[in-house]
């Protein structure tokens, strides 16, 4: 029983703290009028500067579930209203809330984590017991991998363009809230690379910009870790990259360079299918690599 009253290092992330915490009983009349719920922007870590202007921080918004945008592997995605009442001050959000281990596959861990440095054994130790508090570690984490991620590649794109995440919003727990991609009227996300036909110049503009968003990647020494057409938006005719909790030090990580061969392999061939004349995969894996420092 003395592992219930373990308590965390002061060094320990802020986020896993918080998922230590009782769960809150909510007092119904501390619940909007409106919405679901308060807007959760003040517990929460915030996203990086300079931020969106549609994005709403006001602390009397309050948020509205509005359906699941995808039931995912990992997590489910579930697309939000964020606004202050009776205003115009509104925003469309993704919400990324992943599952605890036992529902979701969880085959990949090990490979992905090598490399990567968990400080204290504690921790490893409920990790690989699953105890209930390792469980929710597991699912913590990868959000938190998820939007330290997409906080590092969307500062990476504002400042040297060449590749586009959502913006990251916030991250609370094991849910991450990302700028939803989409029709804001309509409330459609933007479709999946691998829902579209695209051909002649439309795919090899696709091409190009997959191929500067890889570059990119690659020269801050990092791989998606899991590229397919899946995880790909194309909204208004750009490449977003999303899915990103698994990214890849192509340098730390040992088996780094497999990672990112299987990343250009998986897409190369998508593009193939499509007919794109002649895309490489050996040479873009070699040019990666290089970036990276590697060869
Ligand atoms: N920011 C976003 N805006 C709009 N739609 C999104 C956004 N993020 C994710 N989605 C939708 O949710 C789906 C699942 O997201 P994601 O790939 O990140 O989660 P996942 O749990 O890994 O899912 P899967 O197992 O299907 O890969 C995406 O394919 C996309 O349709
Ligand atoms: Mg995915």
């Amino acid at each position: 029983m003395r592992r219930k009253n373990r308590r965390f290092d002061d060094d320990d992330p802020y986020i896993l703290k918080r998922d230590r915490r009782a769960p809150v009983v909510v007092d119904p009349d501390e619940l909007p009028e409106t919405g679901d719920r308060w807007s959760t922007w003040d517990e929460a870590e915030h996203g990086p500067h300079p931020r969106p202007d549609w994005l709403v921080t006001e602390l009397a918004a309050v948020d509205t579930e509005l359906g699941i945008l995808k039931t995912g592997k990992e997590a489910d995605v579930h697309l939000l209203r964020r606004g202050v009442p009776d205003t115009e001050r509104t925003c469309l959000l993704a919400a990324k809330r992943y599952r605890e281990p036992e529902h979701r596959l969880f085959h990949r861990d090990a490979g992905y984590l090598e490399g990567r440095r968990v400080r204290r054994s504690r921790e490893n130790r409920a990790m690989a017991n699953r105890t209930g508090f390792g469980r929710q570690m597991i699912a913590g984490q990868w959000a938190f991998a998820e939007f330290a991620a997409l906080t590092r590649l969307w500062q990476l794109g504002t400042q040297h363009g060449g590749v586009r995440v959502p913006y990251p919003v916030q991250l609370l727990g094991t849910e991450v809230l990302l700028e939803f991609v989409g029709d804001a009227d309509s409330g459609e996300a933007a479709p999946r690379l691998a829902q579209l036909r695209p051909a002649g110049a439309e795919l090899a503009d696709l091409w190009r910009q997959l191929v500067d968003a890889l570059v990119l990647l690659a020269r801050v020494g990092l791989a998606h870790g899991d590229l397919s057409a899946f995880n790909v938006l194309v909204h208004k005719g750009e490449v977003i990259l999303i899915d990103l909790p698994q990214v890849v030090d192509v340098v730390a990580n040992p088996r780094g360079p497999a990672f990112l061969a299987r990343d250009v392999s998986v897409v190369t061939k998508w593009f193939v299918a499509r007919g794109l004349p002649d895309p490489d995969p050996g040479k873009l894996t070699a040019l990666l690599l290089a970036e990276a420092g590697l060869c």
